[in-house]
């Protein structure tokens, strides 16, 4: 275990099962209509390609970046790099890290929305409702976590614990 993390949250098998368990309901809900995952860079990488391999059915992929003011309203974000692609008329699963007061999510969703898609669902790896401020609609989540600071599997401290491949509470100073 690196130095710097206090506890694990979920072990790389938890995460695995439960993105499995995920991968087959997608599957089995969409399996008429073809699918879109979209993605927010960079957090949301790990968990959308592991996410992707569970789910047996055919899927377009594709990413997108956000950036925050500085010191501004935390929820104000713009894209910073766009979609590649159109999305009107197509079924779109918006995949997240992290779902913490849902101000991103809201924001993602109303701008997809705004561009004609022809359905809109959220799957997140982790849903922490106890600090959510908007309403948002997670269709589908790995596990709800009412923890501090989380890393590892995509979510960072200033960048870093990315690429642990378990969730994890880090000592913070
Ligand atoms: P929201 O807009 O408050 O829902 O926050 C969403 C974003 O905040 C996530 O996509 C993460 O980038 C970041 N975030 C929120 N909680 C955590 C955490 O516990 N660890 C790492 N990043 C987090
Ligand atoms: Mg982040």
């Amino acid at each position: 275990m690196q130095p710097h993390i206090e506890r694990i949250l979920y072990t790389e098998e938890q995460i695995h099962d439960r993105i499995q368990v995920l991968g087959r309901e997608i599957s089995e809900k969409f399996r008429d209509r073809p699918l879109k995952l979209i993605a927010v860079l960079k957090g949301s990488v790990f968990f959308l390609t592991a996410l992707a391999r569970a789910i047996q059915i055919p899927v377009k992929i594709d990413f997108l970046s956000i950036s925050s003011f500085a010191g501004q309203n935390p929820g104000l974000v713009r894209i910073a790099k766009d979609l590649d692609d159109p999305i009107e008329g197509e079924d779109i699963l918006l995949v997240e890290d992290i779902v913490d007061t849902g101000l991103t999510s809201r924001y993602l969703l109303r701008t997809l929305a705004a561009r004609g898609a022809n359905s809109l669902a959220v799957c997140a790896m982790l849903d922490r409702t106890s600090r959510r401020l908007v309403q948002v609609p997670v269709d589908f989540r790995c596990f709800e976590i009412d923890d501090a600071f989380v890393v590892g599997f995509g979510l960072d401290h200033r960048q870093l614990y990315r690429n642990l491949g378990y969730l994890a509470v880090i000592k913070r100073d």
